[in-house]
């Protein structure tokens, strides 16, 4: 489905945790994105913030995000309300491809790194014949988003926070590496911040696939500006950046390099 500008009124309003909103929208064109794409929603003035859905449901007509407030930006979209009119540029990017049918899946969060994987097992959860791990971590209890939604569809994340206020002390990395011991050629999807990704990267090399969903700054969103890129794993091929904007927001691991 091509990208289109649209007005869609908030049909859904959910404060999921402390400073998390989730947002519902209704609009065939978002429900038929690929999990891993991201809506550029205009805030106050003329900036838009890119957010990945963390629903995308045909059958009900909703597609949502869910974000953090970080900034102004942020902070403007979790003070609207339900019935207010949002001007919204989506689906955009290049999200996850669907996950091989038989090779082991691990999907790796982390805090509003969440949400576009609860959007990927949702979606294709049913086509694999393999078995599927969730990881999900966060600093602490309050920024693990989602896992009560992971439960209610039959998954049991393995939960993690930094503080240990919430499941395993530490990061998404210890059970990620137990996870690669016993499935070394299993295939990765991860989203959550740079370091963490970097991290999940150098883990899973020399074992299967390993896909990472970047949040990154962003301009126009649209391929134009430049604002976005990471460098290429490959300095030898011109140019020697990608933008996440357009060539991903999802990458090969080998893709990229992450500083
Ligand atoms: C493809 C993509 C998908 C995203 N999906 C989600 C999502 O599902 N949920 C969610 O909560 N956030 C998501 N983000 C991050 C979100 O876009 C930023 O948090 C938001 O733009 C911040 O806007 P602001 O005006 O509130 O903050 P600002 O005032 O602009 O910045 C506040 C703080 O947030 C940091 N920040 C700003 N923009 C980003 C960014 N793009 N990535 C990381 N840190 C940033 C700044 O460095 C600063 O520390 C996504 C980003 C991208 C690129
Ligand atoms: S945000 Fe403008 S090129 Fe990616």
């Amino acid at each position: 489905m091509p990208p289109a500008r649209m007005v869609v009124c908030i049909e859904r309003r959910e404060v999921v945790a402390r400073d998390h909103v989730e947002l519902y929208f209704r609009h065939p064109a978002l429900t038929a994105a690929v999990p891993g794409q991201f809506a550029h929603i205009l805030t106050e003035g003329t900036l838009r913030r890119p957010l990945s859905f963390s629903r995308l449901d045909p059958a009900s007509g909703l597609a949502a995000v869910l974000f953090r407030v970080v900034g102004r930006g942020t902070a403007w979209l979790a003070a609207r309300r339900e019935g207010e009119p949002l001007d919204l540029l989506g689906p955009l990017g290049r999200g996850f491809p669907p996950p091989e049918p038989d090779r082991p899946w691990c999907l790796v969060g982390g805090g509003v790194g969440i949400p576009p994987l609860f959007a990927a097992w949702a979606r294709w959860k049913a086509s694999l014949r393999a078995p599927i791990t969730v990881i999900a971590g966060a600093r602490t209890r309050e920024a693990v988003v989602m896992v009560e939604d992971f439960r209610a569809g039959g998954a049991e994340p393995w939960v993690t926070t930094d503080d240990g206020s919430l499941g395993e002390a530490g990061t998404v990395l210890g059970p990620l590496r137990r996870w690669l011991a016993s499935h070394p050629q299993g295939q990765v999807y991860a989203c959550g911040p740079t370091p963490m990704l970097a991290a999940v990267a150098a883990a899973v090399q020399g074992h299967g696939p390993c896909y990472l969903g970047l949040e990154q700054r962003m301009g126009c969103g649209v391929g134009a500006c430049l604002a976005c890129v990471v460098p290429a794993a490959d300095r030898a091929t011109w140019p020697p950046w990608r933008r996440v904007c357009c060539d991903g927001p999802v990458f090969l691991a080998e893709e990229v390099r992450l500083e």
